[in-house]
């Protein structure tokens, strides 16, 4: 026998001891930790075969994008997710409107249009450049059936220019993707940070009016598009 076939039949032995198949639920289950969550539960349990015993329907595995409140399933709207760093978005871009600049702390995002049309623009992290040594920024064009993708980290937007609802799905490379709003946190920081950030350019009170002019939605109509398109601002 060589010795990698000895020590790999020494660790089936180990695994066939350690496992046994047919496991009796765990006296673990029996004092269910009640006020914690699903989703923390599942975070807790010994291995990935011990999650099934917290999802015991069929129905446990399945995420209605349609008739939830928010079209997301993260790990915390859909706990069969946990244990798998996926998570998935089927929504719509309302027509003529740009999600606001954003970006996703722990995951990389893969967005596909399956109808309408997106414009997208995502400047990824510093040290990315041009070919003239400027930072890059990336296009890009989208139709139905097609594919970008975000980098985790990379500050992105999207933007419907047409009058329908663009339809798209995204999927994250993580259970827990996160949204951080580029404008928004940025003007968080106190005003002698923003004002040195900003080479001085702006200061004291219109630090205060740059603050309440950031929109605190994701999306915002685009102003030239709702009027090609006869719309009015408050419609979406
Ligand atoms: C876009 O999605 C909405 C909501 O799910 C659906 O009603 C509509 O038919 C879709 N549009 C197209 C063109 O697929």
């Amino acid at each position: 026998m060589r010795p990698e076939s000895a020590l790999s039949s020494a660790l089936a032995v180990a695994i066939t001891l350690a496992i046994p198949v047919k496991a009796a639920p765990q006296q673990m289950f029996k004092r269910a930790t009640t006020e914690l969550s699903l989703t923390a539960q599942l975070q807790l349990v010994d291995t990935a075969v011990d999650r099934y015993l917290l999802l015991p329907k069929d129905e446990d595995f399945l995420f209605d994008f349609k008739h939830s409140e928010f079209p997301v399933a993260n790990r915390k709207t859909f706990p069969a997710l946990v244990g798998y760093g996926a998570s998935m978005s089927i929504s719509q871009l309302a027509a003529c409107s740009m999600s606001f600049l954003h970006l996703h702390p722990r995951a990389t995002e893969l967005f596909a249009l399956t109808s309408g049309r997106v414009h997208s623009e995502m400047v990824p992290e510093g040290s990315v450049l041009d070919s003239e040594g400027n930072q890059r920024i990336i296009r890009a064009e989208l139709g139905p059936g097609m594919m970008t993708i975000f980098p985790a980290g990379s500050f992105h937007t999207q933007v419907n220019p047409d009058c329908e609802p663009a339809n798209f799905t995204a999927a994250f490379t993580s259970e827990d993707f996160g949204f951080s709003l580029v404008a928004d946190q940025t003007f968080s920081f106190s005003d002698d940070v923003i004002a040195a950030t900003f080479g001085q350019t702006i200061a004291g009170e219109d630090i205060d009016k740059v603050r309440d002019a950031i929109p605190g939605t994701i999306a915002i109509k685009v102003e030239e598009c709702l009027s090609k398109c006869g719309k009015q601002k408050r419609q979406t």
